[in-house]
């Protein structure tokens, strides 16, 4: 039978079939130990001369590493393999025998691995973090779900801009047009619609920021809500980051640990997050000891300090205006600033959200639309939004990439994805 090494459990000592590939060999002249995986598990398979057929063991004399096989044969539980199982092979077949892999034992630069990215996404490293990304997905999916939003998918390929950073330009049939770096201007449509909305793609930004926070090409969850105003906005964000701590220390935590993310971090994460403001936050880098003056932008390493500054996500609200986009609602005690928040997470990661409540009122919404010298005739169909009904209404956007590097521990944001796009990568 063809078993799935995720159930290997279920077939102790039965004789079963596995399909996969080998990471790892060594021999000792008549036993070869094959590591051998097939995407849902390892396991230990050991070949010996005597117990397999003629056929079977010229086949392994020849194995190298990544070739991929199917091999049969009892399986057992054995302490002192790595994974906790062997399969004593029976009969051995190839599929291929790989030609000499380039990814070896020796530590490579970390430009030979992007450039080997196909290939790297192989190893275990790669693997648990791709099993959390995919489990963050998954939990947001579920928490918005079990909330009320609805997915809704938004365009990809637009005319307006939602934020104020670098485009990627596209002609389309003649007139331009831009790849979306956030869907929020529609999801406002659809709140009109559907009461909670959110959606979950690619979004692009044509930012020339070398970081390790950066990717042109990165997924977003816009969520947007009608009838939510500022602090509910930010309690729904922190709800949601919780549950997505949470959970991933329950569900990922072997993949956790393989990656040696230090657990005891996360597990400090309760709510309440606290909460500054912008004034605040200035305060503080500036006793820091950072040359810093009301009115300038933070950039990565003020939300450095920022972040590691508290043991929990942080929540900056309320910018001056002028630092944020268009659509958001001014303060109505100060309108000097805006109903914004970012939230950061901490260990130095920064901001993995970016929220607000929006501007509900026309003739604000017009203002705002002149003062940022934006075409207002492409803008009609958003203020339209604000002559039919318009209602008090937030939302926010959550990078995934920056989420699963903070939730893994990485340094670097490239490996949260599997292709990364990057200023100076588009391959492979
Ligand atoms: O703060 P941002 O720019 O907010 C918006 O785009 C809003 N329209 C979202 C909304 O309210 N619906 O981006 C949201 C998040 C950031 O907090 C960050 O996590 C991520 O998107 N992000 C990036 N991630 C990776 N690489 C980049 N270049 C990113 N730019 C933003
Ligand atoms: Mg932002």
């Amino acid at each position: 039978m063809i078993i799935l090494l995720k159930n290997i459990n279920r077939y102790l000592n039965k004789e079963v079939t596995l399909k996969g590939w080998v990471f790892n060999l060594r021999s000792s002249g008549s036993i070869y130990f094959l590591q051998f995986r097939d995407g849902t598990g390892e396991i230990q398979a050991v070949v010996s001369k005597k117990e397999v057929d003629k056929e079977s063991w010229s086949l392994t004399k020849k194995l190298t590493l990544e070739s991929s096989l199917e091999i049969t044969g009892k399986v057992y539980q054995e302490k002192r393999s790595p994974s906790g199982y062997e399969m004593q092979v029976k009969n051995l077949k190839v599929f291929q025998i790989a030609q000499e892999y380039p990814i070896g034992k020796k530590t490579h630069g970390i430009d030979f691995l992007m450039d080997h990215r196909h290939l790297w996404l192989r190893s275990a490293r790669q693997q648990a973090i791709l099993k959390i990304r995919n489990e963050i997905i998954w939990l947001i999916r579920e928490f918005l779900r079990k909330n009320d939003f609805v997915l809704t998918d938004t365009p990809i390929l637009t005319p307006t801009p939602c934020e104020q950073v670098a485009l990627f330009e596209t002609d389309y049939f003649g007139e331009k047009a831009h790849l979306a770096q956030s869907g929020q201007l529609y999801l406002e449509a659809l709140i009109y619609s559907l009461g909670r909305v959110y959606d979950f793609g690619p979004t692009f930004r044509a930012e020339k920021s070398k970081t390790r926070r950066h990717l042109t090409e990165f997924w977003m969850i816009d969520a947007e809500a009608a009838f939510v105003e500022h602090q509910e906005n930010m309690k729904i964000q922190e709800e949601l980051v919780y549950y997505l701590v949470s959970q991933v220390l329950k569900n990922r935590k072997k993949e956790l640990e393989f990656l040696k993310r230090d657990l005891t971090l996360l597990k400090k994460i309760k709510s309440p997050f606290p909460k500054i403001t912008y004034d605040q936050a200035i305060e503080l880098l500036k006793n820091k000891g950072l040359k810093i003056r009301w009115g300038d932008d933070f950039g990565g390493d003020e939300e450095t300090i920022l972040s590691k500054s508290f043991n929990k996500p942080v929540f900056i609200e309320k910018y001056p205006a002028n630092l944020k986009a268009f659509y958001m609602k001014p303060d109505p005690e100060n309108p000097k600033y805006v109903l914004n928040d970012d939230l950061l997470a901490p260990e130095g990661y920064g901001e993995i959200i970016g929220g607000s409540q929006r501007i509900d009122d026309l003739k604000t919404l017009e203002e705002k639309i002149q003062q940022f010298k934006l075409p207002k005739k492409e803008y009609e169909w958003y203020l339209d939004l604000r002559r039919y009904g318009s209602v008090p209404h937030s939302g926010f956007g959550l990078g995934l990439e920056r989420t699963v590097a903070w939730l893994c521990g990485l340094n670097h944001i490239r490996e949260t994805i599997p292709f990364p796009r990057l200023i100076n990568r588009l391959r492979p």
